[in-house]
C-alpha cells in the first residue's frame, strides 16, 4: 500500500521536527463542537451538591444550571444531557414519576428551552432513577425485568419529554424493540423532528458507579446487577447487532458506552455503518482522572485532552464527557 523506503531516505521524525508541520498532518481534531455536557438536575431553588465520587462535578436545580447553560452556548458545547435526581418519596414500582408531563425533567427542558431555544436539550429515556429498586425497566415477581412492558412506559416518558421540547430524546435502557416503539409513538403525535440517539452497545460496566451515587440509584440497586439487559464487556460483534437493529428501527444516532476502554467498538461502529456515532466518558472514567490529577499524578489538561481527542481518532462524532465544559476553555485558550 505504502511506497515504503527506508532509512536514511526515510526519516519518520522530519514531518515532526516543527509545529506547523505537526498540524499539518494531524489526522483528529477536538472541538467545542464535539461535546455533551451531562449535568444532574435536583428540584427546588438554589440548590447545589457536591458528588463524592466525582469532586467537580454537582447535583443543581434548575435556577443554577442555567448559569451553565449559558456557559455552553457562550463556549459553543451544541447540547446538554438531562439527568434528574428523583426524591425517594416519588420512586415506585411502576415509575409513574417518568411520564409525569409536570415532572421535573418536563420541567428543566421548558426553562431550558425558554431561555436557550438554540441549545439542544437532550434526555435519558430509562426508569432507574425512578425505580425504588434501581433497575432500568419493571421487575416481575422473580426480580426479572420485564422487556415489553418496559418499552411501553418508555415510550410514554419519551413522549412526555418531547412534548416539552426536548429536541433528542436517548433511551439508555437497553430493552430489544424500544427505538421503534418510541419511534412510532412520536410520529403518532406529529413528532418527527424529535431525534433519537439510541444507547446502542451499553455494557454493564462497572464504570457507571459514580453516576448511581449521584442520581442516588446505587442504594437502590444494591447487590443488584443489569446483565440480562446491558452488554457482557466481552463482547464486540454483538455491538454491531445491536447498533444495526437500532439503526434499522429509526435511530438517528448511535452511542457507544462507556468510552476509554471500548475505542475498539467506536472504530468498528463507524467502520461498519457510517452513521453519527457517539461516545460516553462515564463517570468512573471522570472519577479516574480526577483522583490522579487531585493526587498530583497527572496533568488534568493535557490527559483530558488527549482521552478526548482519541475518542475522535478512533471514530466518533460526538463526546459526551462531565469535563465538556472546561475541555471547551482549555481548547479556546489553546487557539
Ligand atoms: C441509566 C444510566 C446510567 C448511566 C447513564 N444512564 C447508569 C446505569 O446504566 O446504571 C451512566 C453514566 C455514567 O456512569 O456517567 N440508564
Amino acid at each position: 500500500m505504502f511506497p515504503y523506503s527506508h532509512f536514511p531516505q526515510r526519516r519518520m521524525r522530519r514531518m515532526r521536527h516543527d509545529k506547523f508541520s505537526r498540524n499539518l498532518m494531524r489526522e483528529a481534531h477536538l472541538l467545542p463542537n464535539d461535546f455533551i455536557y451531562p449535568v444532574f438536575v435536583l428540584d427546588g431553588k438554589k440548590r447545589s451538591e457536591n458528588i463524592e465520587s466525582m469532586p467537580g462535578v454537582v447535583r443543581q436545580s434548575v435556577d443554577i444550571l442555567m448559569v451553565q447553560a449559558e456557559r455552553c452556548m457562550r463556549l459553543g458545547i451544541p447540547a446538554l444531557a438531562i439527568f434528574p435526581v428523583i426524591d425517594i418519596e416519588q420512586k415506585n414500582l411502576t415509575a409513574s414519576e417518568a411520564y409525569n408531563p409536570d415532572g421535573l425533567v418536563p420541567r428543566t427542558i421548558k426553562q431550558l428551552k425558554t431561555s436557550f431555544p438554540e441549545l439542544g436539550i437532550i434526555t435519558d429515556i430509562a426508569l432507574d432513577p425512578y425505580t425504588i429498586h434501581g433497575q432500568d425497566g419493571l421487575i416481575d415477581q422473580s426480580g426479572y425485568v420485564m422487556n415489553d412492558e418496559t418499552v411501553q412506559v418508555l415510550c410514554q416518558q419519551a413522549l412526555v419529554h418531547a412534548q416539552a421540547g426536548a429536541d433528542i430524546v436517548a433511551p439508555s435502557d437497553m430493552m430489544d424493540g424500544r427505538i421503534s416503539a418510541i419511534r412510532n409513538s412520536l410520529d403518532n403525535h406529529k413528532l418527527i423532528h424529535t431525534r433519537i440517539l439510541a444507547y446502542s452497545a451499553k455494557y454493564a460496566s462497572s464504570f457507571y458507579g459514580p453516576f448511581r451515587d449521584a442520581v442516588g440509584s446505587s442504594k437502590n440497586l444494591g447487590t443488584g446487577n443489569k446483565y440480562t439487559y446491558q452488554m457482557d464487556p466481552a463482547n464486540s460483534d454483538e455491538a454491531l447487532w445491536e447498533v444495526g437493529l437500532d439503526l434499522d428501527e429509526g435511530a438517528d444516532m448511535v452511542m457507544i458506552k462507556p468510552g476509554m476502554p471500548y475505542l475498539d467498538i467506536i472504530r468498528r461502529v463507524k467502520d461498519q455503518f457510517g452513521a453519527p456515532t457517539f461516545v460516553y466518558q462515564v463517570s468512573g472514567e471522570y472519577a479516574m482522572l480526577k483522583a490522579s490529577v487531585i493526587n498530583g499524578w497527572l496533568n488534568e489538561e493535557s490527559c483530558v485532552l488527549e482521552s478526548l481527542l482519541a475518542f475522535k481518532r478512533a471514530g466518533a462524532d460526538g463526546i459526551l464527557t462531565y469535563y465538556a465544559v472546561e475541555a471547551a476553555e482549555w481548547l479556546r485558550n489553546l487557539e
